[in-house]
């Protein structure tokens, strides 16, 4: 990142706190730390061993930032970052369900919330709404097929391992060398499981009020919907989103809030993705607030929003 790193962050997403870590290494003086897994409370110690109480800790979503007093009550949060999505300690954990190489519970929730899990979707959603759940956050043109196989074959009996889903799905998607084929439809269940759009956009919207002249938003996220949500969020703040949006006001454009720092968003090297696979769909967008003020644009950013009607 070409802007220096000081003040005052809050991480979003801490997972094993290498960003928080890394804020601190780079120059921040303290670190707000947020995520919705209590689990990952655990990679805490090892940075307040060297940063004391540069860092403090919050097991909460990041949507919910403006009702964590000290974030609400500070005036002097320098950046705000975002590393969206699941962690590999999600993803290699099958008993947290998210895993279609393992078998394990339908469960997919990132935090303690209380529902639904993956299995309440796939058991209880009707067709309609499966296939429109798996075509929009999946991204899976094969949705309808699989959405009526899972209702047939959930008659039969209860759908309620992570590999009899991915086999109903994998006797329908053709094998593809790069991807699996159940690598969608999980993503679609895992989406509409942790609410992860909506949370997004609210993040978002509080980012853009909270961060102070100067600062930064940065977001990394790993698949296109994400991307479209911060890229339009971008576009709208830097008064470059014609105001065609629904919810914007549809008179003249928006004074710039935020300039981005990069025009196309940095993706990872060769080298890194070598290291890390999953790096490979990572997408980094930068903004910088350049207003004393936000915006005041009720910057409602639209996005596939499916009702689960359970
Ligand atoms: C890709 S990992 C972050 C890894 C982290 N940057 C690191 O260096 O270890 C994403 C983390 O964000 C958390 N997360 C996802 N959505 C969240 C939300 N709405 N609120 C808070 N945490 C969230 C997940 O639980 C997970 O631990």
């Amino acid at each position: 990142m070409a802007t220096p790193i000081t003040g005052c962050w809050v991480d979003g997403t801490f997972g094993a706190g290498g960003y928080s870590k890394a804020l601190l290494q780079s120059g921040a003086c303290k670190v707000l730390a947020i995520d919705k897994d209590p689990t990952t409370k655990v990679f805490l110690k090892g940075i307040q061993n060297v940063y004391g109480d540069m860092i403090k800790y919050y097991n909460q979503s990041f949507a919910d930032m403006e009702k964590n007093e000290e974030i609400a009550s500070r005036d002097d949060i320098y950046g705000i970052v975002l590393d969206l999505g699941v962690s590999s300690m999600h993803l290699d954990n099958p008993l947290r369900g998210f895993s279609f190489k393992e078998s394990g519970p339908l469960d997919m929730r990132m935090g303690n919330q209380p529902g639904p899990t993956a299995s309440e979707i796939i058991n209880l959603c009707s067709e309609a709404t499966l296939a429109d759940l798996i075509f929009f956050y999946g991204q899976e043109r094969k949705a309808r097929k699989i959405a009526n196989r899972i209702v047939r074959e959930r008659k039969k009996r209860k759908i309620n391992t992570t590999l009899e889903l991915a086999e109903i799905i994998r006797a329908l998607v053709p094998k593809n060398f790069k991807k699996d084929p159940a690598t969608k439809t999980f993503q679609a269940i895992r989406i509409a499981v942790n609410n992860e759009l909506k949370d997004l956009c609210k993040a978002l919207v509080f980012a853009e009020k909270k961060v102070k002249k100067g600062g930064i938003i940065a977001v990394v996220t790993f698949h296109s919907l994400e991307d479209r949500i911060v890229k339009d969020f971008g576009k709208i703040m830097s008064g470059k989103g014609s105001p065609t949006n629904r919810y914007s006001p549809a008179t003249s454009r928006v004074n710039p809030s935020l300039i981005p720092i990069n025009k196309k968003p940095v993706i990872a090297a060769v080298d890194e993705i070598e290291k890390n696979k999953r790096s490979r769909s990572a997408k980094l967008r930068v903004y910088k607030k350049v207003s004393d003020s936000p915006s005041g644009v009720l910057a409602k950013i639209e996005f596939p929003e499916v009702e689960l009607g359970i």
